[in-house]
Parts: C-alpha cells; sequence; structure tokens
C-alpha cells in the first residue's frame, strides 16, 4: 500500500479494497464482506473501511467517515456495487453523493434485487462510475454469500485430513491426529471464516468433536450442527453441547424427542434417500441466516453432499502418512463409473507443516466457482507459519 504522499493506481485502490473486505470474513452474515478504500482528488488515501458485522455500518460509511472533507471530488474503490436501499443502515449511494465523491469504482455488482441500482443512482447524480476493476478477485473474496443470493442456499467447503494414501480414519476409527497441529490451526481459520460446521452423527458418535473456534483472535463462533437423523448421537456431555458456541441438532420430522431434553436446539427435516434431505438442510440453515457451511465429515455424509450437487469447494489437508486399511475421505457419491466421476479443478496447494492443503473446486466451473481461481486476496487471513503457498491457474 502506498503511503499518503504517494499516489495510488487504480489497481493498488482495488487490491486495497479487497484487502480490506477480507477482514470481515466469518462476522458479516447474512451481508456480504464489502471493502472501501477513498482517495482524494489528488489520488492520495484518504479514508477505509470495511462491513463488520450485519447491522453496523457498511464498508463506503467507515470509509467516507475517516475520509471526511478529503473525500470532496475524490474516487471511492468499493468491492462491491454501493446499495441503494435503506435498511437497517442508509443507502450509501447516498452517502457518497453528499460526501461529493466524483467518481466511483467498483468491483462487482450486486445481486441482491433489494440492494441493486446503487450505481443507477450515483450516475444520475452525475458521478463516475466504473465497474469491473478486479472483478474477479473480489468476487472470490465473497464467494460464500455470492454463491448463497445465486443459488439460495449457502456456499459450501467440504474439508477433511487424510493420508496420503486417501484414509480420514484408521481400521479401528481412531483418526487423531493423521496431520499436523500446523493444519489443525489452519482449520479453525476455516471455522472463524464459515458461519456453520456441519458434521454428520458417525462423527459425532466416534470423534465427541468440539467443533468451536480456537485461537483465532476475534473470531464469531460458528454454529454447530450435527446431522443427527434419529436424535440419537449426540449424548449428554457431548463436548458440543458446552457453550463455547451455538449450536443445532437436525434431526428427522418423525424422530423420537423424548429423551432429547439436554439438546439445546433442534430442527426437524424430512428424510431423504440416506438420512436426512440435504437441500432441506441447507435451506433451514439459509434460513437461519447461515451463508457458508464448512463440512468436516464424515465421508458418507459428505458423499451425500457430493450426490446432491451442494459442495462447492473442498480444501483436502494431506499428511505424509500411510495406513493401508481404514475408510477413505469421501463415502458413496452415487457415482460408479469413471464417466460420472465428479472432476475438480485446482486452484491451490500449499504447505502447511509437513502437510499439504490442496483446494479445489468442482468441474465445470460455474460462473460462481470459477472466480475461486483467482489469488486470495492480499491481506486475507493468511496461512499459519512454516507454509508455502502456490495457485494454480
Ligand atoms: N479425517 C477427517 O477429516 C475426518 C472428519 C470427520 C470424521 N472422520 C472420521 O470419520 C468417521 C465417521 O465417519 P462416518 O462416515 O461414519 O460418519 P458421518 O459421515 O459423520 O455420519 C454419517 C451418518 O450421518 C447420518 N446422516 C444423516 N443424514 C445423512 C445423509 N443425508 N447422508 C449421509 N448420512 C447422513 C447417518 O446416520 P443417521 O441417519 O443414523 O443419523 C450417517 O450414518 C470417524 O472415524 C471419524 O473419526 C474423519
Amino acid at each position: 500500500m502506498a503511503t499518503e504522499a504517494e499516489a495510488v493506481t487504480d489497481a493498488d485502490a482495488m487490491r486495497r479494497a479487497i484487502a480490506l473486505a477480507a477482514r470481515g470474513l466469518g462476522s458479516t452474515s447474512p451481508n456480504p464482506v464489502v471493502g472501501c478504500l477513498i482517495l482524494d482528488a489528488a489520488g492520495r488515501p484518504a479514508g477505509e473501511g470495511f462491513h463488520r458485522r450485519a447491522g453496523g455500518p457498511h464498508a463506503e460509511i467507515h470509509a467516507l467517515r475517516a475520509a471526511g472533507e478529503r473525500a470532496r471530488g475524490g474516487t471511492a474503490y468499493v468491492t462491491l456495487e454501493p446499495c441503494d436501499h435503506t435498511g437497517r443502515t442508509g443507502p450509501c449511494s447516498q452517502a457518497l453523493i453528499e460526501a461529493g465523491v466524483a467518481r466511483v469504482s467498483y468491483a462487482v455488482a450486486d445481486p441482491n434485487p433489494q440492494a441493486t441500482g446503487g450505481a443507477r443512482t450515483l450516475r444520475a447524480a452525475g458521478i463516475a462510475v466504473e465497474q469491473g476493476l478486479l472483478a474477479e478477485e473480489a468476487e472470490a473474496g465473497n464467494i460464500a454469500w455470492l454463491t448463497s443470493v445465486r443459488r439460495g442456499r449457502p456456499h459450501v467447503l467440504w474439508k477433511y485430513a487424510a493420508t496420503l494414501d486417501g484414509r480420514i480414519a484408521a481400521a479401528d476409527s481412531t483418526s487423531r491426529w493423521i496431520t499436523s497441529a500446523e493444519a489443525r490451526a489452519d482449520v479453525h481459520r476455516l471455522r472463524a471464516e464459515a458461519d456453520a460446521v456441519v458434521v454428520g452423527s458417525g462423527t459425532a458418535r466416534t470423534d465427541d468433536p468440539h467443533l468451536a473456534v480456537r485461537d483465532v483472535e476475534g473470531a464469531v463462533q460458528p454454529l454447530r450442527v450435527v446431522v443427527d437423523t434419529e436424535a440419537t448421537a449426540v449424548r449428554a456431555g457431548a463436548r458440543i453441547l458446552d457453550g463455547a458456541a451455538p449450536t443445532l441438532i437436525a434431526v428427522a420430522e418423525d424422530a423420537d424427542l423424548t429423551d432429547s431434553g439436554h439438546l439445546p436446539d433442534v430442527v426437524r427435516l424430512p428424510r431423504g434417500v440416506r438420512g436426512l434431505d440435504i437441500p432441506a438442510l441447507l435451506a433451514a440453515l439459509h434460513e437461519r441466516g447461515v451463508r457458508s457451511v464448512l463440512l468436516e465429515g464424515g465421508p458418507v455424509l459428505a458423499g451425500s453432499f457430493v450426490a446432491a450437487g451442494a459442495v462447492d469447494k473442498v480444501v483436502g489437508y494431506l499428511a505424509p502418512v500411510l495406513l493401508g486399511a481404514g475408510p477413505a475421505a469421501l463415502g458413496d457419491a452415487g457415482i460408479t463409473t469413471i464417466a460420472e466421476a465428479l472432476r475438480l479443478r485446482m486452484t491451490e496447494t500449499a504447505r502447511i507443516g509437513p502437510d499439504l492443503r490442496i483446494t479445489a473446486i468442482p468441474e465445470p466451473a460455474t460462473a460462481a466457482a470459477s472466480a475461486e481461481a483467482e489469488p486470495v486476496p492480499a491481506g486475507a487471513p493468511g496461512p499459519v507459519p512454516g507454509t508455502t503457498t502456490t495457485k494454480e491457474r
């Protein structure tokens, strides 16, 4: 980032706005992450901001406040089209007009029918408006929210940790710890960025997982969700029932809840081909404001998500360990012949301590998914120490 004395290029300014937006990951739902940088009339940084939480000021408002009078005649760089509606806060388009900004450059158009129209309002007020600068990077940084608006369900990232021979547990079901402490710390970062962390009843029974975020400064705890058709997997005293984060147990409409007084929050869902219906689960989470899901397994539940076409991104941690027996990372996903294989495009590989992290998105890439091949915005929560990253296109 240039100092105050130096002029800043358009691309530098938008890159900074994208980095600012990333600071809101995990805490803005059901709103998007948005960053904004304002340059004064001479092209020098005057103010910046990002959307921190739903109900709080939008990025543009933070940036305008910081810029004060220096916004007059300047340029606002925003990662998402400024909103045009009065919700819990006033329209950003009006705030930019009143501040006397001469030009607005935004990366991605707002697909939300309620908020769109900001660009039109700005133009009508005589402001020069441009769209599309670093659009792919900005879209990648906001992919969870954009996916949720476009598909009406949360973005799903399936994460697993496996041995080099693709096993996620030993034959005796023990799976702690296949990957390193560094990889596990990286998973806490993923949890911090997610609105909900989901596991199946098998994992709840075998591992008694906690699923809350540890050691990520300022993290908003995700909703912990167990997909437990018969409401029998989460016993009183289970670690997931502590107060560290909210917890939701998804059960069948007809599940017997007689002995379930210890379950804090239960949602009843229709049964699917196997267990609970995945689209219904995602719809119920969406209704609760969840825009991003981190699916932490196990293989049987992950297989159903893949079969339902409900995995948008895969992060696999591969440890240089061999087991030779034990369950594979992914269970039955309804794929029986190689022609049906779900092909993925690798978007990043990274060394995480002694392990390898592979990030991939399904092919054929959808408009929403393809943007994820772009680099993680500068300033996004970075990898843990001792890691190297390679991004591929
Ligand atoms: N290394 C890793 O990354 C990792 C991560 C997680 C787990 N694990 C390991 O995986 C093992 C457990 O895996 P798992 O595959 O047995 O359990 P799982 O995937 O966590 O849970 C499977 C269970 O979820 C329930 N379920 C509800 N709706 C479902 C649906 N639509 N599709 C599929 N299942 C649904 C089913 O039981 P009901 O219908 O009876 O509820 C099903 O048997 C453990 O050994 C654990 O340590 C490893």
